[in-house]
């Protein structure tokens, strides 16, 4: 089974939106393998986003992600990184269809309320730079034979 990287950002948290956001996974019958709730420090959110390092965004990205509680996530599901990247939306709310997370409930690109890996490279060095293997558990649900041929 694929496996994504989810975090549900500070301002996802703050605004009372965990409830929300993982519901919207779990409704599309992915599966929550991992979850943790950790306040990112200056050393974790450098490795997370060093490929923006030089981006003029880079600051304030860092003040956003290391301002408060984020909810880390292993999401499971067949072609999870694409699904989840569907359901997330594009990078600015602005422009983020409705019916996603960042189109329904974000208006800007700096506080844009959820992160996913945008590629199975990608979900598997941030699964591993947020969980130890055994953080992550795979288990049946009830109604995997009714979401998969
Ligand atoms: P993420 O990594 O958080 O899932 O977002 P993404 O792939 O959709 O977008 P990415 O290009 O990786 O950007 C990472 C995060 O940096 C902030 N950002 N601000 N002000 C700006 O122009 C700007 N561009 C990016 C956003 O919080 C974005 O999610
Ligand atoms: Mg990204």
């Amino acid at each position: 089974m694929d496996r994504t990287f989810v975090m549900i950002k500070p301002d996802g948290v703050a605004r009372g939106l965990i409830g929300e956001i993982v519901a919207r996974f779990e409704s599309k019958g992915l599966t929550i393998a991992g979850m943790k709730m950790l306040h990112i420090d200056e050393q974790l959110a450098g490795t997370h986003y060093e490929m923006h390092r030089e981006k003029p965004f880079y600051g304030p990205l860092m003040e956003y992600i290391t301002s408060g509680p984020s909810v880390a996530m292993a999401v499971e599901g067949d072609g999870a990184v694409g699904i989840v990247r569907n359901i997330v939306g594009a990078t600015d709310p602005k422009e983020a269809s409705p019916g996603t997370i960042r189109g329904d409930l974000a208006m800007e690109i700096g506080r844009n309320v959820v992160h996913a890996s945008d590629s199975d490279e990608f979900a598997v060095r941030e699964l591993g730079l947020f969980f130890d293997d055994d953080e992550i558990l795979g288990y049946d649900t009830s109604d995997r034979q009714w979401l998969y041929e």
